[in-house]
Order: structure tokens, then C-alpha cells, then sequence
């Protein structure tokens, strides 16, 4: 009897020693703040390929604003295309993101080219823009920290 409350207590040890051992690594990074690269985060390639695909013609490959489209619309003289490497996107809330993605510019009071992708994209595709739109200005030297 004695012997098997050593053996467990000696694996509870173990068991915490494991523990402390996954978990400590990811408290390390919480605590530097360091946050994996746009580049490396899997949500933000997933928005980026739905962006190409669906936002491009109009917001640019590089989500500067100057897609094909935006060409068009400075000769009409109407609002141009959001140009999303400036920092104020940081910061722009997801739930406004997600309306306007869903519903349009004109459910928002902005262009009517806006177009509504509500019934076109998955709320999980929404999401994924909305996270690649917030995190764009990282790579033109914008950071969240600040
Ligand atoms: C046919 C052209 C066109 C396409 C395609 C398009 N957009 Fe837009 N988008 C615009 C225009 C033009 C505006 C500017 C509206 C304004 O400022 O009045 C805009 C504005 C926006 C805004 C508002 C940003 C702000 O400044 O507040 C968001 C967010 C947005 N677009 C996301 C997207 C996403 C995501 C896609 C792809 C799923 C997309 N757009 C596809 C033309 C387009």
C-alpha cells in the first residue's frame, strides 16, 4: 500500500512537471507579447486567399486600394476603393468590418460599389477577411502595440 501511494504520488509530480513544461512556453510569449507574423498566422492567409478571390479587382492584390476597378472609378470621380495598409484598420472594430463585408458600402452609407458578400461568403470566410483586413497594416510597419 505504501509503495503504490509513492508510485502515484510520484506520477501526479510527473504529471504537473509535464504540465508546467507545455503551458510555461505559451505564458513566455503572452508575457513578451510577441505574436506570430501575419505571414505565419494561419487565419490571415486563409483571409488573404478569400481577399484575392473576392476583393482584389477593386481593394488591390495588396489590399492598397488600387485595384483594376479603382481605375474606373477615379475616371466616374466616385469614391475609391478602401486602401487597407494604413494603421486606422488596427484598430476598426470587427463587428463594423463584418457589416459592411455582409451588407454592403450602402447599408452603411458609403458607395453602393461596395458590394454585399452576406450571401455569398460564409460567416467563417467574413471572419477571416476581417481578421486579414486588421492585421494588413503589420506589413506596411503599423503595430497593434501602439
Ligand atoms: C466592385 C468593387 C469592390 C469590391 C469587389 C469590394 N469592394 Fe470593398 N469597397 C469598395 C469601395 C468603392 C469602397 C469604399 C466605400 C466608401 O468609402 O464609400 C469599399 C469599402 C470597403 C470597406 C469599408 C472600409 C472603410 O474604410 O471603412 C470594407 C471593410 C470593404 N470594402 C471590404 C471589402 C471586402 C472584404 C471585399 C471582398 C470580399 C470587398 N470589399 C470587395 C469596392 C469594392
Amino acid at each position: 500500500m505504501k509503495k503504490i501511494s509513492t508510485l502515484s504520488s510520484f506520477s501526479v509530480l510527473a504529471a504537473c512537471l509535464i504540465t508546467v513544461n507545455l503551458v510555461l512556453p505559451l505564458n513566455a510569449i503572452a508575457a513578451t507579447g510577441s505574436r506570430v507574423e501575419p505571414g505565419a498566422d494561419p487565419t490571415f492567409q486563409a483571409g488573404k486567399k478569400t481577399f484575392g478571390r473576392y476583393c482584389a479587382k477593386c481593394h488591390g492584390k495588396g489590399a492598397d486600394g488600387e485595384g483594376r476597378m479603382a481605375r474606373l472609378y477615379r475616371k466616374l470621380q466616385t469614391q475609391l476603393p478602401s486602401n487597407f495598409t494604413i494603421g486606422v484598420y488596427l484598430s476598426r472594430p470587427d463587428i463594423y468590418l463584418r457589416e459592411v463585408i455582409s451588407k454592403g458600402g450602402a447599408a452603411s452609407a458609403m458607395s453602393q460599389y461596395m458590394p454585399p458578400f452576406g450571401e455569398e461568403l460564409s460567416q467563417e470566410q467574413i471572419d477571416n477577411l476581417v481578421h486579414f483586413i486588421k492585421r494588413t497594416p503589420e506589413l506596411h510597419g503599423f503595430s497593434p502595440e501602439k
